[in-house]
């Protein structure tokens, strides 16, 4: 199989855990015998240091010519101290989802036995967890119309369209499907109209997938749900802005975000990006977790339809969890550098 795929390491911690998955791709061409053709395009704080884009034409390119993108991380703390830069990182993945229409994106929750320990909850409210969110990605509020004005006064509009919501919720429902079957719709429907038009959508919809058990939870509760009765999720369906608060909290219950892969779907592109951030703090130390981004590259595995390689690097992934030969995040006494997890991961491959 040949794939195009486009680097975009980013910012921060990016460059040295994309490396790390860099290294897992060769190594599975190399078993399997597929040609993944590498593009590397610059994006973000490191973007606009060189050519003064957040998203440069060039990268665009890149990614438009793409089968997949593996993306890193994006930010820096020296925009997030200045609320009136005009010109900001994150708008370089913004504008990349929006441009390429990637509208659907996937956050795998679950827990590995060897780490329940690190969970923030206690082992039996943890053990076993393995639920999927599912965010809208190019709409609601991230998108509308945005604004200031008499200086004091600002505004950001929260648009869905029926078709907008459909197109993600019969994606969300086909997962639950060949899951265990359960959807949780999480809005704020007894405040927002947005909320209500989720939830009259997907009621209707509902009842074309009938063997689907469906439920709704307001945001708030939601976020109180996933701590309490965390075993209670199979597929979780939300909008941009619920989706982005509620993925990062389910993603310390297994220990470590470091540990939380996604995979963001359009119609033609997709992009793979574990869900952390670009911990600057960490940038060239060699400390950070690159599994997060290696589980995204198993993810991309999986949208190519190479699910036995996909299994391969999950089963590597679990052996340097089992194994103790992970960062220190996860393996807090004998931890190990982020390039040595990545050539534990390509040793257990081959
Ligand atoms: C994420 C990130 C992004 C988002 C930022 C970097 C724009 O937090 O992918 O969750 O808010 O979508
Ligand atoms: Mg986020």
């Amino acid at each position: 199989m040949i794939k195009k795929i486009a680097i975009l390491s980013g910012d921060g911690v990016g460059d040295e855990i994309t490396t790390q998955s860099l290294k897992v791709l060769n190594a599975i061409g190399k078993k399997f015998h597929h040609d993944f053709l590498y593009q590397e395009g610059l994006i973000g704080a490191i973007a606009i240091d060189n050519s003064g884009k957040p998203l440069p034409d060039d990268t665009l390119s890149i990614c438009i010519d793409s089968d997949a993108i593996l993306f890193g991380a994006i930010g820096d703390p020296k925009y997030d101290q200045d609320p009136c830069s005009k010109i900001r990182p994150e708008k370089g993945l913004l504008n990349i989802r929006r441009v390429l229409n990637i509208f659907c994106n996937i956050r795998p929750i679950m827990t590995y036995d060897a780490l329940l320990k690190r969970s923030p909850l206690n082992t039996e409210r943890v053990k076993g967890i393995d639920f999927l969110v599912y965010r809208e990605l190019i709409g609601g509020i991230y998108f509308g119309d945005k604004g200031i004005y008499e200086d004091k006064k600002a505004y950001d509009y929260c648009f869905y369209s029926i078709e907008e919501i459909q197109r993600i919720g019969h994606i969300a429902f086909k997962a639950a499907i060949a899951r265990h079957k359960k959807l949780t719709l999480v809005d704020k429907a007894n405040v927002l109209e947005t909320s209500r038009l989720w939830r009259e959508t997907i009621q209707t919809m509902a009842k074309d997938y009938s063997n689907v058990e469906v439920d709704f939870l307001f945001i708030d509760n939601a976020a109180m749900q996933i701590l309490l009765h965390p075993k209670n999720f199979d597929v979780i369906l939300t909008d941009n802005m619920f989706g982005d608060i509620l993925s990062d909290e389910a993603s310390v219950i297994s220990g470590s975000i470091g540990l939380s892969p996604s995979a963001s779907i359009g119609d033609k592109n997709a992009l793979f990006e574990p869900i952390h951030g670009s911990y600057y703090q960490a940038a060239r130390k060699n400390i950070a977790n690159p599994l997060a981004s290696i589980l995204s590259v198993a993810m991309m595995l999986d949208y190519f339809k190479l699910e036995k390689e996909a299994q391969l690097v999950r089963k590597a992934v679990y052996n340097s969890i089992n194994y103790r030969k992970s960062s220190f995040d996860i393996s807090y006494f004998y931890p190990i550098g982020t390039e040595e997890v990545g050539d534990f991961i390509v040793q257990e491959l081959s």
